[in-house]
């Protein structure tokens, strides 16, 4: 069997177009909807990040306001910017890129944002509320994951999921919203991580595989049933001379190999990459409704 390609691209495509007639809406009640975007150093993949972030608020008429702060800025410096956009009526999404410099306490920051507009859904308030199944920002590559796979006409009730990689801003919600009891949930969830104990005896069970692990190759051929869904939420760089940037950009799944045993499969680039920005407009238009009493 060779997978159908799940088209990441053309459904955060059809998303925008929806936030963007929403956001033609609220411009008529005079809302225009604001993301404050923090980013502190020169770390070459998180300018990329924010950059497309920004391009794309302006595509759907989101107003952006940017701050690219040196790397030397001081933590106090930072928490005092996230507490002017908290007060600030225009912003409704602040977003502090991550990772953040190693002088700088994270989660003090993630703390510091208000959780009515934590539109990265970091916040521990918004992490509690999406555990105990109430209304909360979800964490926008997760929940990119779950539109994906919704969309793309896959039924996660009673499937077994297996998900490659515990890290907060994946793998653990990822897992945690599979689970919830509701649409796009009701799976059986299995979390593997770095000591999982045989990974393949794991993933060769699974009729849908997350690979979060951030590593190329995590997932091989040998490690797939015939037929499985598989999301590759991997984004690394790997050396390419032939390439004018002297890179390309490969998965956590050997695609390939993988895509031959898959029925459907996300690619690298053009799978989940595009909606996790789309997710983090689409938090930001939630929370300019919420913030004017529309829902
Ligand atoms: N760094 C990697 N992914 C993300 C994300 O989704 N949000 C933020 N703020 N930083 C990140």
């Amino acid at each position: 069997m060779s997978a159908k390609i799940i088209d990441g691209k053309q459904v955060a495509v059809d998303i925008r177009a929806e936030l963007k007639s929403e956001v033609a809406k609220l411009a008529e009640k005079g809302i225009v909807p604001g993301l404050g975007v923090i980013l502190v150093g020169e770390d070459p993949a998180s300018k990329s990040y924010v950059s497309a972030k920004e391009r794309a608020c302006g595509e759907i008429g989101i107003f952006s306001d940017d701050h690219r702060l040196p790397v030397e800025t001081k933590q106090e410096e930072l928490l005092a910017l996230v507490e002017r956009m908290n007060k600030d009526p225009k912003i409704n999404g602040i977003l502090v890129q991550l990772p953040l410099p190693k002088h700088i306490d994270e989660s003090a920051v993630l703390l510091a944002i208000d959780p009515d507009k934590d539109v990265d859904g970091f916040h521990p308030m918004n992490v509690g509320k999406m555990v105990v199944g109430e209304k909360a920002f979800l964490p926008c590559t997760p929940h990119g994951v779950i539109q994906l796979l919704k969309r793309s006409g896959v039924n996660t009730c009673g499937k077994h999921v297996v998900v490659v990689g515990r890290s907060n801003i994946v793998g653990k919600p990822v897992a945690n919203m599979l689970i919830q009891k509701q649409e796009g949930g009701n799976a059986t969830v299995t979390l593997c991580h770095t000591r999982t104990k045989d990974l393949g005896y794991h993933t060769r069970q699974a009729d849908i595989i997350i690979a979060a692990s951030g590593c190329p190759n995590t997932v091989t051929a040998d490690m797939v049933k015939e037929g499985a869904v598989v999301i590759d939420v991997g984004v690394n760089r790997v050396e390419d001379a032939t390439r004018e940037r002297g890179y390309r950009l490969v998965g956590d799944v050997d695609f390939e190999a993988v895509k031959e045993k898959a029925s459907l499969i996300t690619p690298v680039p053009g799978g989940v990459g595009p909606m996790t920005i789309t997710m983090l407009l689409y938090n930001t238009v939630e929370s300019a409704k919420r913030a004017n009493g529309i829902d």
